[in-house]
């Protein structure tokens, strides 16, 4: 990868790990909250890979796909079978995350890497690659993702660094790269290992250990990225497949008949890509589940919007992005959330992102009926433009490009 790629205007320069490590935070949700896992694997290989001498050139390669190695995960199922240590068949979200990645110039080194990331040293692999042929970054994710998955413990994590310990040892050669294992029994002794896996602030240690890569200045790089997550938030359930992306689209159509310049339109297609970033920590039962949902159910759907809020507000450069993508539930009359904003607050970007992310969701299929017709739509929209829910003059310039808007979600397949 180059050190530096590109340079365009009002972008400030972002290091790709940093804007991975952010937005990889949405996909380490559980059923019991964030658990951090992508940024913990990569910092536990940042110390391999200071213990081995690794080549400096190859550690941004490492580092970036230790903080997306689980890109091919999407729902709370997939996510819960990677948490046991021994994984019956992990490869599948392996091909997955290569399928997503090795199309996008940026991300396509991570691919190869993320392919092989659950390959066995003793072979007995799909892609019929064993002990040494196996990509270093890959074996160095694979040890550091089982050593992460055994550290998810109670109590002080020194008091269980010698039981994970003989847990990895005893598969030295069978499943892990032999010298990795005495690598890894080396650094173990550090307590600023293990203390750092754990504490509260992992994002600092992050920064100061993964300092290195390419930077991004350009926005083009910014939406190849976004496409990669905005596919694994709509990867989650077939009735959102294209979710995200019809409000990309449907909100940078309505952005350029607003008059927005073609800077801000790109800014709105990401914004939209990323709107639903939360939504990875919402199980699919309530994501797909028929009919109403009770006032739990509602309450953990409120929290999408918020953690989108929360993960963007890390990057640089996107607060426009930000207020776009996350106020997509505000309302004009002061009702919406998380934030109950009003009208004074809303931007002419956030409330063409709340009437895009309504229309594409009354357009889709839904578990429990089709997409609606056009005169529903209509109907539903106007009513709540009537309760002072959505923006009038968006609305209408929704409506005055209605077809505009429907080939766009022909054309998503
Ligand atoms: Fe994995
Ligand atoms: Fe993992
Ligand atoms: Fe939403």
């Amino acid at each position: 990868m180059n050190n530096l790629i590109n340079v365009s205007t009002a972008l400030p320069p972002i290091h790709l790990y940093k804007l991975l490590s952010a937005l990889s935070l949405a996909m380490n949700y559980n059923r019991n909250g964030l658990m951090r896992h992508h940024q913990r694997v990569a910092l536990i290989c940042s110390y391999l890979a200071e213990e081995i001498h690794m080549d400096p050139d190859k550690l941004s390669q490492l580092f970036c796909s230790a903080l997306i190695h689980d890109a091919g995960t999407s729902t709370s199922r997939e996510k819960a079978d990677l948490e046991q240590f021994e994984i019956i068949r992990p490869w599948q979200h392996c091909e997955k995350g290569y399928n997503l990645l090795y199309n996008m110039p940026i991300l396509a080194p991570l691919a190869r890497v993320i392919l092989h990331h659950h390959d066995r040293w003793d072979g007995q692999n799909p892609s019929g690659l064993a002990g040494s042929a196996i990509p270093l970054s890959s074996r160095i994710i694979f040890l550091a993702d089982r050593v992460d998955v055994l550290a998810y413990q109670h109590g002080n994590i020194l008091d269980h660094r010698q039981e994970i310990m003989s847990q990895i040892k005893a598969r030295s050669g069978i499943m892990f790269d032999p010298e990795l294992v005495n690598a890894f029994n080396r650094v173990s002794r550090k307590e600023s290992l293990w203390l750092d896996l754990t504490s509260q602030y992992i994002d600092i240690h992050l920064v100061r250990r993964l300092r290195t890569g390419p930077v991004i200045t350009d926005q083009e790089q910014i939406i190849g990225v976004s496409k990669i997550f905005a596919q694994i938030i709509d990867n989650k359930s077939p009735f959102t497949h294209r979710h995200s992306r019809l409000v990309a689209e449907t909100a940078t159509l309505l952005a350029g008949q607003a008059g927005f310049t073609e800077w801000q339109q790109k800014n709105m297609y990401v914004a939209g890509l990323l709107h639903d970033l939360g939504k990875l920590s919402i199980a699919e039962e309530i994501l797909e589940k028929p009919g109403g949902l009770n006032k739990q159910e509602v309450n953990i759907i409120k929290q999408h919007t918020y953690i989108t809020h929360q993960i963007l507000s890390m990057i640089d450069g996107f607060e426009e992005i930000n207020q776009w993508a996350a106020y997509h539930h505000e309302k004009l009359n002061g009702e919406g959330y998380p934030f109950h904003l009003t009208s004074s607050d809303l931007s002419t970007g956030s409330r063409i992102m709340a009437v895009a992310d309504i229309f594409s969701a009354l357009v889709e299929d839904r578990p429990y009926r089709r997409g609606l017709p056009r005169h529903q739509v209509d109907e539903i929209m106007n009513r709540m433009v009537e309760t002072k829910s959505i923006d009038e003059d968006i609305t209408r310039l929704l409506m005055d490009n209605y077809r505009e808007a429907e080939i766009l979600k022909e054309g998503l397949v």
